[in-house]
């Protein structure tokens, strides 16, 4: 008799590809309509799913792992971050959680790689005065910023994002300083040629450009912070790919507006979809919806790593991509 196929779960529409080959391997339930499960649904999702794959956008806390019934063995989220899932929980419970690392390190610093180019640079301004029709000619010292050549980055997490962030920005002729818990390899640091800060206070207060790769976790909420922020000069300028909640965005709005700092690069906020309203007004920012990894080859990538982790599950191995608690 043919083995039961695992009931899916998938809460968020997915690229066509992806859907169609889960429907192929799996007894997939999709949501067809591309909004955030309610909490009834994903209650439901729990109860019944073997498999759930969530994405960023669902809270998968102990709430509601304390209403899944024993068939749930696998949560394989559709996210590289797992801040939204609440991983002990789910390992006491005997569920596994997987994510989607990897596949979208070049597309994340490419976009952060976008903004530490933009946002010294002025470029949101330049876009509004010229769809404002507001432009008056050319002056030899009008909307000027700051070149990046020969200025210093620092890079705050230092993993696959953070060096593939810091192998562009050195091309584009910055010097790399990095704080993490630990030193990269020798040989990457080589590489880079980059300086290792142990002390995340003292690399701030030296840096042109600062860079945030460090996931959250409860040991990264607002490591920016009022305090930290004030170390850093005034000409100075953040950008945040990772997500909002590394940094106090009050504290930031208000140094912004006070002219402290000299600009913002934002993909990711502290209550997202919502945006700080101090931020969204602020001239210094360039704000961006949370599209670091947007791109059709990736969203498939990241897909087809939740195939195969769901996969190697069901065949009673481990997933190449299970999130230790
Ligand atoms: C993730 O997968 O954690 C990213 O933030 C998506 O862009």
């Amino acid at each position: 008799m043919a083995k039961k196929k695992p009931l899916v779960v998938v809460t968020r529409k997915l690229p066509d590809v992806i859907e169609t080959r889960m429907r192929e391997l799996f007894d997939t339930r999709l949501n067809e309509t591309d909004q955030p499960m309610t909490q009834a649904q994903l209650v439901d999702a729990v109860k019944t799913a073997d498999v759930l794959v969530p994405t960023l956008t669902d809270r998968i806390d102990s709430a509601l792992l304390s209403q899944a019934g024993e068939q749930l063995k696998l949560v394989a989220t559709f996210a590289n971050g797992v801040d939204n899932i609440d991983v002990d929980t789910a390992n006491t419970r005997g569920i596994t959680v997987t994510n989607t690392p990897g596949v979208l390190t070049e597309d994340t610093a490419d976009m952060t790689m976008a903004l530490i180019l933009a946002v010294p640079r002025r470029l949101a301004e330049g876009i509004k005065i010229v769809e404002e029709d507001a432009w008056s000619g050319w002056s030899p010292t009008w909307m000027l910023g700051h070149r990046i050549w020969g200025k210093r980055l620092g890079v705050v997490g230092m993993g696959r994002i953070g060096t593939a962030v810091a192998r562009r920005a050195k091309a584009f002729g910055m010097s790399i300083h990095y704080h993490n818990r630990r030193r990269v390899p020798a040989p990457v640091e080589e590489e880079l040629e980059a300086t290792y800060w142990e002390s995340l206070d003292q690399m701030l207060a030296r840096m042109d450009v600062v860079s945030i790769h460090c996931p959250h976790t409860p040991g990264t909420f607002h490591l920016l912070s009022a305090r930290r922020l004030k170390l850093m000069k005034a000409e100075s300028y953040i950008v945040n790919t990772a997500r909002g909640e590394v940094i106090d965005e009050n504290a930031l709005a208000r140094m912004l507006d006070a002219g402290e700092l000299a600009g913002a690069g934002l993909d990711v906020f502290e209550h997202e979809p919502a945006v700080n309203p101090r931020l969204a007004k602020s001239p210094r920012v360039l704000l961006l919806p949370h599209m670091g990894s947007a791109t059709i080859e990736g969203r498939i990538d990241m897909g087809e790593k939740v195939i195969i982790n769901i996969k190697t599950f069901m065949d009673g191995h481990r997933p190449p991509d299970r999130v230790l608690p």
